[in-house]
């Protein structure tokens, strides 16, 4: 059973899906809690399964307690239905503590997928930290997508024997969705390029405003185009949109979906983003990246180069934007920097670490992404059985 609610778990775990759809050893049920609505629904084609059952638990301006609730809820019934052998969570949203919570009040054992991420700041990104280290208490697999994940979980006490390195599976779905050549990109000028997105909670209000100043700053300088697709929450909309809109260069569009966002992307020249995903896309296809948060837990992106950590501050923001839009040798650094996050066959790992662990054959093959051909990265193949 897979679990997933928003729309970073979508693209995160479609690889997931159609690996299991494709092998003969699992059954797969995507459980959708709809935790998200529209979000979601743009990406649901991404995990061609037959099998779904949504919760539908979406409200507007939905509080987390509440959400918890109805989520740990809503699921510990779907698995008392079903009886899977395994739930799957990826990430640390709100549906995922809750996905690996139901699964283990009702003693099914958990996988999670993209474990071992950390600020150490237990309130940043808020809730997520605490999330994702309590599923970690919870799992049975830890899937970390880097070495320094996994070395998070072991510092934590997870044994060792439970923890695989993957590859981010986010870099499986981006290869497979950009050669499928079904995208198109939004940007309108041959302008400098720069793709913008926005959404945390712990920026929501003050500092979101702040930052959507930064980016009429930079938009009045006459060559760029910056392309906002705006994210649904409300929180977020009541700031950026009186703030954006009306700049002649800066144009604001409701949520791409992932052909179109994937395809957005890789014609950009720059990125401005508080995003998790986006944080880890942006490597991978040689985009710099400007992280407008005040901590990351993608550091690996960081130190590689690829990206740098801005903060929420307008000046800071500024200034790193417009270097870089106007030094080449500092955007080419970061534009050939080294991608951390994985060679595309996180969710291959996977599926074969999950055979292996329900004690049976590991699958001879998977469907390999097709292209562009990915930088190699260390990852271990999966050898042991648990
Ligand atoms: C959630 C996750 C966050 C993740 C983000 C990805 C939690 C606590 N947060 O944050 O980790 O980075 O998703 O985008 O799990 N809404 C819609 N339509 C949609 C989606 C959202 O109307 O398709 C509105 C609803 O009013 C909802 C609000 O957005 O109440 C906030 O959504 P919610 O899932 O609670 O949190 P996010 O801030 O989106
Ligand atoms: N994304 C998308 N359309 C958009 C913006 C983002 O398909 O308009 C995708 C993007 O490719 C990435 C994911 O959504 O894979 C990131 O989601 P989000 O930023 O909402 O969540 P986070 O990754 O921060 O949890």
């Amino acid at each position: 059973m897979l679990v997933l609610g928003t729309r970073p778990e979508a693209v995160k775990l479609a690889p997931v899906a159609r690996a299991i759809t494709a092998s003969p050893l699992f059954e797969p049920l995507v459980v959708t809690t709809g935790q998200h609505r529209e979000m979601l629904h743009q990406m649901l084609d991404l995990l061609q399964t037959g099998d779904r059952t949504d919760l539908d638990v979406m409200r507007e301006r939905q509080q987390l307690s509440t959400l918890t609730a109805r989520l740990v809820d809503g699921l510990g019934t779907v698995i008392r239905e079903r009886r899977p052998d395994l739930v799957v969570v990826q990430g640390d949203t709100t549906t995922a503590l809750t996905g690996a919570l139901a699964a283990f009040y009702e003693r099914v054992p958990v996988a999670h997928v993209e474990a071992g991420l950390r600020t150490g700041v237990l309130d940043n990104p808020f809730p997520e930290e605490l999330n994702r280290t309590l599923i970690a208490r919870m799992a049975r697999w830890h899937f970390a997508p880097t070495a320094g994940a996994a070395a998070h979980l072991r510092s934590e006490g997870v044994p060792e024997r439970a923890v695989f390195v993957t590859g981010n599976t986010v870099v499986d779905n981006l290869l497979w969705v950009l050669a499928t050549g079904t995208g198109r990109s939004h940007f309108t000028t041959s302008l400098r390029r720069i793709l913008l997105t926005l959404h945390r909670r712990e920026s929501h209000g003050g500092a979101m405003r702040d930052m959507a100043g930064a980016v009429r700053t930079l938009a009045d300088r006459e060559d760029v185009e910056i392309l906002l697709p705006l994210h649904k929450s409300p929180a977020v909309r009541e700031v950026l949109l009186p703030a954006l809109a009306a700049h002649p260069r800066i144009r604001v569009v409701e949520p791409l979906d992932y052909p179109d966002f994937s395809a957005t992307l890789a014609a950009c020249d720059l990125v401005m983003t508080d995003s998790g995903g986006v944080q880890e896309e942006a490597p991978a296809l040689g985009k710099p990246a400007l992280v407008l948060r005040t901590a990351t837990e993608r550091t690996e992106a960081v130190e590689a180069g690829a990206a740098q950590l801005v903060g929420t501050e307008p000046r800071a923001i500024v200034n790193a934007a417009t270097r870089l839009l106007d030094d080449p040798q500092a955007y080419t650094r970061m534009a050939t920097a080294e991608n951390p996050f994985g060679d595309g066959h996180a969710s291959r790992r996977i599926i074969a670490h999950l055979a292996a662990g329900l004690r049976a054959p590991v699958p001879a093959a998977a469907p390999p992404p097709t292209s562009p051909a990915p930088r190699p990265a260390p990852h271990a193949e999966p050898t042991a059985a648990r």
